[in-house]
């Protein structure tokens, strides 16, 4: 048996995407509700901050998703009879692909998919290392895009998409992601997907505001990214960070709020902020298992098992390609 290759050359489509990136972070700043999309939190020091949130103590996604995963890696590795290859959505440190690979012996192939190009890198190479057995191929690109994954075998596909990263899109475009990766994994695919619940506000409003102030820098940071790649000068002193939940969207907001009246330049073009006014950042949508199986099956995926946290703190499900 021929032996997979390691991690391969990350496929770069840097130039063509800047250009559209500034563009759309333009439009977005010039909004009546200013906005940046999350996507642009993960520069090398925004990953590395996201990976100190997930061990805050008031963080309990992570680790309650983290502490569910051992069961789920054992009862998927007794249903998968067949070689696969995993296909993971907004990777990050590629921690919980690791939980997988440890109990399912079936996955042939690693597909981690994301955006922050330097992190994803570095995580694959050192999974390659690991796991010489199983080929690497990570994939540098934005998940909101359409993508083909340019494989290189018909083994069939899990999409793994943990975290609770749906919870940054709105339902609309949750349900069109839905419908784009199930279109991009084929048919006879799954999805092993985590889904963060609805629950106590009070419980939600620490778990975006710890005190070590990690999600603060975290939000902020996302002011110096676009300094480096949209020409940029935001003074990070000037703004807060503002986190709350919206029961009425069932959604955590983050903001940036302006201390002051201001003016940033970005590429050259100037953005008025009243004092006050904020910058919407990113949201976290919890839904209730019902309503996001339903919203799955409108998106062509049917449930196959569903696994809850003590007091449901958060769900993980497995759907199968209609
Ligand atoms: C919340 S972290 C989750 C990381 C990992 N999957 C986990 O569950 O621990 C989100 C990850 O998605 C990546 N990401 C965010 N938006 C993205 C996009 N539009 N396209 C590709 N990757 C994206 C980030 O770089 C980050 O690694």
């Amino acid at each position: 048996m021929s032996i997979p290759p390691a991690t391969q050359a990350i496929q770069t489509i840097e130039s063509v995407f800047e250009q559209q990136l500034i563009s759309e972070i333009t439009a977005n700043l010039k909004a009546d509700q200013k906005s940046i999309s999350s996507k642009f939190f993960y520069d090398a020091i925004g990953s590395d901050l996201f990976d100190q949130i997930c061990h805050l103590p008031e963080y309990y996604p992570y680790r309650t998703e983290m502490n569910m995963l051992p069961k789920i890696a054992a009862d998927m590795a007794a249903l998968v009879k067949q070689p696969i290859e995993l296909v993971e959505f907004g990777a990050g440190s590629l921690t919980k692909i690791r939980i997988l690979l440890k109990s399912i012996n079936m996955i042939q192939s690693v597909v981690p998919i994301d955006i922050a190009q330097t992190h994803l890198q570095k995580a694959a190479d050192a999974l390659a290392r690991d796991y010489p057995e199983v080929a690497v191929s990570p994939i540098f690109a934005d998940f909101t895009q359409p993508l083909a994954l340019q494989s290189h075998n018909t083994l069939p596909k899990l999409g793994f998409f943990p975290g609770s990263t749906i919870g940054n899109f709105n339902r609309e475009f949750a349900l069109q992601f839905l419908q784009r990766i199930r279109r991009t994994l084929g048919d006879n695919s799954q999805l092993l997907i985590g889904v963060d619940t609805k629950k106590s506000a009070q419980v939600l409003h620490r778990a975006y505001n710890d005190q070590a102030g990690i999600t603060a820098k975290f939000n902020l940071n996302i002011l110096s990214h676009l300094n480096h790649i949209a020409n940029a000068n935001f003074d990070l002193q000037k703004f807060e960070h503002y986190a709350f939940y919206n029961p009425h969207f069932s959604r955590i907001e983050m903001h940036l709020v302006s201390q002051v009246e201001q003016s940033v330049v970005i590429n050259n073009k100037p953005i008025d902020l009243h004092l006050g006014e904020t910058i919407h950042t990113e949201n976290s949508y919890k839904y209730r298992p019902d309503e996001f199986i339903h919203l799955a099956r409108m998106a062509g995926w049917t449930i196959q098992q569903e696994w809850l946290a003590e007091d449901d703190m958060f769900s993980v499900f497995l759907f199968d390609a209609l």
